[in-house]
């Protein structure tokens, strides 16, 4: 007869506790813990790819080899992975619900035709994977889609297919016999997860793995799965927008500050290998309101185009909206206008929007929301042949930002004349061909624009 016990598990950080608790000790989230049956089952969790004992080696013995990676076919994805899928490697994909997660999967697994792939889905039937894949207009012989959810019914058909790649969609609805609570719960995605983990560490079996985060985080999020997998790729976005940021959160593999950018079509998700040219719109020419930023998000630069809408208030309290923007900064720079530039912007309604549904978190797009919101207010145009990058501090004074020449070099790449940047940034820039022009003062940016 198995043994079962019950426990506690705080459902946001995994946290075991043998009674209720109110409060996770752990994470401090409330009302997180939920009573979990753990059974043990007599023939613990069938080690069925339990390989060789391994034994101690000196590193100087380990031969070096230059591991082969996997081509993706994609050059966005494959850069992301640091040069290819890695073998026996454990990729975490996540994302909230609807954002694209599946679609890249079936996409991948019909693209990457010269492998056997076995595409494991709890969560959609034979036929609706089928119409996903006619809606790709992609086909491939070597696709196998298997739809399960049972950890032990999976092996068993992983054993019978023998694939070279294993995608499962999603994690949270894969269940083992062992483990009595429900799907999704965090003792079920841990348990599975780690086996597939020890599974593909056994068989060098890449597997990528979908994981969903919810908003007020009721599944299991992939939190918990961080420490266990060896690549988290998490998908960002608004789903209003076609435009989704792919962003490497962790990599074993590979660099972390990679981020690739795709689209959503009809037809699937398309790399866009060139962000810049869709982030700005082509025929803003005579349009007030409207500055383009130099931003860089991890290592990777580009110019997107802010846009700003000043109009006189006409209910009492003047609105302050943005998208994509972080409100807060918004007013301060709304402040640092009013008090070291003498603008009266207070009776002013102001709204911010950054192109493309993208949120940036980069200070370097101060600048241009600065220059956007006064061109706005003055309504006059901000030449289209200049771009930004300069952090605004509270005193009015532009601050240098980092990576500079990679933001210089970007804003040349897309045919920009001109930069304006903070007095004192240094960097190695002498060799540019664009205009650098240098400011330090909030003033001095907008005599040189709208004087
Ligand atoms: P999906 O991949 O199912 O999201 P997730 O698995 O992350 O929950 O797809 C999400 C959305 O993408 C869905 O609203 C439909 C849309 N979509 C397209 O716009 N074009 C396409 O070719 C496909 C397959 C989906
Ligand atoms: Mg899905």
């Amino acid at each position: 007869m198995p043994k079962s016990r019950t426990v506690y598990i705080c459902q946001n950080c995994g946290a075991e506790a043998p009674k209720w608790i109110g409060r996770c000790p752990a994470c401090g989230q409330w009302n997180t813990y939920v009573e979990e049956i753990i059974q043990k089952s007599s023939k613990t969790s069938e080690l069925k790819f339990s390989g060789p004992v391994s034994e101690p080696v000196s590193i100087s013995e380990i031969a070096s080899t230059a591991e082969k990676r996997i081509d993706t076919k994609s050059n966005e994805l494959n850069r992301l992975l640091g040069g290819g899928l890695v073998r026996g490697s454990l990729v975490l994909l996540g994302g909230e619900p609807g954002i694209g997660k599946s679609t890249i999967a079936l996409q991948l697994a019909l693209t990457m035709n010269e492998f056997r792939i076995l595409y494991i889905s709890g969560e959609e039937s034979y036929q609706q994977i089928k119409l996903r894949a006619d809606r790709l207009k992609l086909k491939s012989e070597n696709c196998f889609i298997l739809s399960e959810i049972l950890i032990e019914n999976i092996f068993t058909q992983i054993q019978n297919t023998s694939p070279d790649i294993v995608i499962i969609d999603s994690v949270q609805t894969l269940q083992t016999e062992d483990i009595e609570s429900s799907p999704g719960s965090v003792s079920q995605v841990r348990e599975c997860a780690s086996r597939l983990l020890k599974f593909a560490k056994n068989s060098s079996v890449p597997v990528i793995l979908i994981g969903h985060i919810t908003k007020d985080g009721s599944l299991a999020g992939p939190k918990i799965l961080e420490h266990i997998v060896d690549t988290v790729l998490l998908f960002e976005g608004d789903n209003n927008y076609v435009y989704r940021i792919l962003r490497v959160l962790k990599n074993r593999f590979g660099p972390t500050s990679e981020l690739g950018i795709f689209e959503m079509q009809n037809n699937g998700l398309k790399e866009i290998s060139n962000p810049s040219r869709i982030l700005i719109s082509p025929d803003t020419e005579n349009m007030s309101g409207v500055a383009i930023a130099s931003t860089i998000d991890g290592i990777r630069p580009f110019l997107i185009e802010v846009q700003a809408l000043v109009s006189s208030a006409v209910y009492g309290m003047p609105q302050r909206s943005t998208t994509g923007f972080d409100i807060r900064r918004l007013n301060m720079l709304l402040a640092v206008l009013e008090k070291k530039a003498g603008f009266r912007l207070a009776t002013k309604d102001v709204f911010l929007n950054i192109a493309g549904g993208i949120k940036v978190n980069d200070p370097a797009i101060d600048l241009a929301v600065i220059c956007a919101i006064l061109s706005s207010s003055f309504d006059k145009p901000v030449n289209k042949k200049i771009c930004f990058a300069g952090e605004v501090g509270l005193s009015g004074e532009i601050r240098p930002v980092n990576n500079i020449d990679l933001r210089v070099k970007e804003a040349e790449r897309q045919g920009f004349r001109e930069i304006l940047i903070a007095n004192n940034n240094i960097g190695p820039l002498s060799r540019a061909k664009i205009g650098i022009t240098k400011v330090n003062k909030v003033e001095g940016a907008i005599k040189i624009l709208f004087k």
